[in-house]
């Protein structure tokens, strides 16, 4: 499967909405790779294939994390956790991608999690600070992604976990992990 290929399959999994926003995190991924030395191959695929399964029906998640003992605890939090297991477990079994780092940085892109790698970093911030996003304080994240990535990571976990407490949301208890995870990786 070539990367042609992979984009058309990829452009037929969701609106033309979510594919303007992939290619936003695809761009955004690229330069943050070059800007800090990461794998910009790698970067580019993982941010092609992030969102894979973001506009699969509900019901299809469900059955793909019971029938493929994906992390059962995902079925009591937000639903907006489940596309990114779901997405790695799909463009592993659909198109054969077998790349560990690119198959953790789906799976990870929207908690987070300790220990994350470079292209973990990478996914995760592109897919907060990529050009077509517009939420309160996007524009400070995309100043201090130019500073460090894990200053920026800090920040938009910060602000995912104001959101969801001003909501009234459970808070995925990986997130806070990762947060303070990175806030050590700073010392
Ligand atoms: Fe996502
Ligand atoms: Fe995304």
């Amino acid at each position: 499967m070539n990367l042609e290929m992979l984009r058309e399959a990829t452009r037929a999994q969701m609106p033309d909405k979510r594919w303007k926003h992939t290619l936003g995190v695809v761009e955004t991924a690229i330069k943050l790779a070059k800007r800090y030395g990461g794998d910009s191959a790698k970067s580019e695929l993982a941010a092609l294939l992030h969102d894979y399964s973001k506009a699969w029906a509900i019901d299809r998640m469900e059955a793909v994390i019971r029938e493929n003992r994906l992390p059962p605890e995902l079925l009591v939090h937000d639903k907006e956790l489940w596309h990114a297991h779901v997405g790695a477990w799909a463009v592993r079994t659909e198109h054969g991608i077998e790349d560990v780092e690119v198959l953790d940085a789906i799976r990870y892109h929207t908690s987070g999690r300790e220990g994350m790698t470079q292209l973990d970093k990478i996914v995760c911030l592109a897919d907060y600070i990529e050009p077509g996003r517009d939420f309160p304080g996007v524009d400070r994240l995309r100043e201090l992604a130019k500073q460090s990535l894990e200053k920026a990571l800090v920040a938009a976990f910060d602000s995912t976990i104001e959101v969801l407490i001003q909501r009234g949301k459970r808070i995925f208890p990986q997130t806070v992990i990762a947060r303070n995870d990175l806030i050590a990786q700073l010392k």
